[in-house]
């Protein structure tokens, strides 16, 4: 598989997954949040404050950022985008000017508490991306907010409170989801039930990717 798309409410394990994924099968990993994330961190306060609200930032925006990208690599995973009809119409158009094709759409599924329960603890490490939680046994880092891979500090999302969490959630269902039945109907869709734990739900990705 060369290149595949992660579709899935806010805190389903979208990073988590195609961090391992990507390590594991030499793909790279491309995160429209963490892209957006890295704008807001050279001073975009208009993107700050749309992220911040919880919808989704304008299409225009991430369409020029993810075309410079998709045009410096190969074989990728795609943990974000599209988001909405728009941005999967897009795509399309951009993969058929380069004459390729989305390999396989993974749909982690994953119920409103259970996300909301991921998120009050989510901490993840700015330097190498590994994702922990604090409030789900055997998750959090060895050594409190630190990271165990390469010891930075870890932080929190600005956005990963509960106020902003039922704004995504809500954005994904009313936006995202449709796109669920859009990728069924091209006969690339795999469907996981993410509630599982990490390396559970990894190994039914790998099965449905590579067996
Ligand atoms: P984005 O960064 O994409 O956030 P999101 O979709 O809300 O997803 P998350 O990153 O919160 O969750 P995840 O599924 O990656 O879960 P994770 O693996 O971290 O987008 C942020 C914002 O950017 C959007 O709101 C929007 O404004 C904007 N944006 C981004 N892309 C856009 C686009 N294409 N168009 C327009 N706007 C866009 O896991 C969560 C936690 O759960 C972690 O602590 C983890 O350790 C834990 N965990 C993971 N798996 C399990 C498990 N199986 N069991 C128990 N715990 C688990």
């Amino acid at each position: 598989m060369k290149s595949i798309i992660f579709i899935a409410p806010p805190a389903a394990g979208k990073g988590t997954q195609s961090s391992r994924l990507s390590k594991e099968f030499n793909l790279e990993h491309i995160s429209t949040g963490d892209l957006l994330r890295e704008e807001v961190k050279k001073g975009n306060t208009e993107l700050k404050q749309m992220m911040e609200s919880g919808s989704l930032v304008n299409d225009d925006i991430i369409l020029t950022i993810l075309k410079n990208k998709l045009e410096t690599v190969n074989d990728y995973i795609l943990d974000g985008f599209p988001r909405n009809l728009n941005q999967a119409i897009a795509l399309d158009e951009m993969l058929k000017q380069n004459n390729t094709k989305i390999d396989a759409v993974i749909y982690l599924d994953l119920d409103k508490e259970t996300a909301k329960k991921r998120i009050v603890g989510r901490v993840s490490c700015p330097k190498c991306g590994n994702v922990y939680n604090t409030m789900i046994d055997g998750m959090n880092s060895k050594v409190n907010m630190i990271c165990d891979d390469c010891k930075s500090s870890l932080v929190k999302r600005s956005d990963d409170n509960e106020e902003t969490f039922n704004v995504r959630f809500d954005t994904y269902m009313s936006e995202t989801a449709p796109l669920i039945e859009y990728y069924q109907n091209k006969g690339n869709l795999y469907q996981i039930d993410s509630s599982k734990n990490p390396e559970e739900v990894y190994q039914e990705i790998k099965k449905v990717l590579y067996d």
